[in-house]
């Protein structure tokens, strides 16, 4: 892998990724400013993760308006491989899912990835993963969710529901497929092989147009997707791509579940934020105070002021008086990073409230096996 190379896959994210090129290497659109006005006119205003181009990306966003407006509604799929606790970052997808829902009233499925996380991963356990699975439901119920419209799939609970849908998309992909998509080699186990069938089929669930926000990684799976659905006589699915969210050590390299010192957990307290957002936030700031004043802050570099834009300081004036005090030398790093800590504090007390109550009602949202 040279310097300005990049690896963006479900299984593996390397480098610093340069998204101009990774939309042209996966054959996605980029969210135009067009269709960012045409979202504002269908629901009546737009998300900040829209504005900033958090989510960038798209496949057939124009086919999903055109139907809404039509009076075809669509239902909304997301999910996650539980490999470990949640992460703020995982939050991102989950969150803006929750917008569209709320904006265009639609069903919601949530697909926890037990299988595929215990087929990837050498250390896990079938149990663990499946323990992650409801750790990590309690914080996407956390969300807000109405469990009248939402449905969480637990990939080993519900493979009764799940296999006879996979069993049509399976047999319309053949190995050279998976291979050249995934990278697969002889040594790959065969659960890994079949997966992306299980994937795919919660997009088939509901006999309606599907449109799935996710982190870019996951396009490979529905490209697909996308491929086999003609041949089965179903619509593609649409998708919404978020960019990959950067570890607390620096860009290059999303969150990974399996890092403790560079990941904030949901479940973390205010001073393990405090300890991990200061010892280890990748800093866009100068050696010292002197030379800081004098030269100012890097913000597109800086994870603190990076975790603001993603998610934590909605207010786009705030976040640019934020962006132009770091970058004049006003703000100091330890002063960006204190700004974060609190926000990332605020929302996490409220979040570990709601998380403790979803225990009481995670099996409203846990799909039933016709
Ligand atoms: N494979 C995903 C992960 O590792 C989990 C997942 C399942 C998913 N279905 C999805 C992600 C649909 C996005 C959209 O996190």
């Amino acid at each position: 892998m040279s310097a300005d190379d990049f690896i963006v896959t479900p299984w593996h994210v390397e480098g610093d990724i340069d998204y101009d090129k990774l939309i042209k290497k996966f054959g996605t659109e980029r969210i135009s400013s067009e269709l960012l006005g045409r979202i504002r006119t269908v629901v009546g205003e737009d998300h900040f993760m829209l504005r900033r181009g958090i989510f960038f990306s798209h496949r057939e966003m124009n086919r999903i308006l055109d139907d809404y407006q039509k009076g075809q509604k669509f239902f909304l799929y997301t999910g996650r491989g539980p490999s470990g606790h949640t992460h703020i970052g995982h939050l991102v997808p989950w969150v803006f899912s929750k917008w569209l829902q709320e904006k265009f009233d639609t069903n919601m499925y949530f697909q926890l990835t037990d299988d595929e996380k215990f087929f990837s991963k050498s250390n896990l356990t079938l149990e663990e993963t499946n323990k992650f699975a409801y750790e990590n439901a309690l914080d996407f119920i956390a969300l807000g969710f109405k469990s009248n419209k939402t449905k969480i799939i637990i990939n080993t609970k519900n493979i009764q529901t799940l296999y006879p849908i996979a069993a049509q998309v399976a047999k319309k992909i053949n190995f050279s497929n998976t291979k050249a998509t995934f990278g697969f080699t002889n040594e790959t186990n065969i659960g890994m092989i079949f997966y992306t069938a299980l994937q795919s089929a919660p997009c088939f669930i509901e006999n309606k147009p599907v449109l799935i926000p996710l982190g870019v990684d996951q396009d490979p799976h529905f490209r697909l997707t996308r491929d086999i659905a003609p041949k089965i006589g179903k619509l593609k699915p649409a998708l919404i791509h978020n960019i990959m969210i950067p570890a607390l050590e620096g860009p290059g390299g999303k969150m990974s579940a399996s890092d403790n010192n560079g990941t904030i957990y949901t479940t973390d307290s205010p001073n393990v934020v405090k300890k991990k957002i200061n010892k280890h936030a990748f800093s866009g700031g100068q050696p010292d105070i002197e030379q800081h004043r004098k030269i100012g802050g890097n913000p597109d570099i800086d994870v603190a002021y990076q975790y603001l834009r993603i998610f934590f300081e909605p207010d786009d004036n705030k976040l640019k008086a934020i962006y132009e005090d770091y970058k004049s030398g006003k703000l100091l790093s330890g002063e960006l990073k204190a700004i974060l800590i609190e926000k990332i504090n605020d929302f996490l007390s409220i979040h570990q409230e709601k998380r403790e109550k979803a225990k009481d009602k995670i099996h409203e949202f846990l799909l039933e096996n016709k």
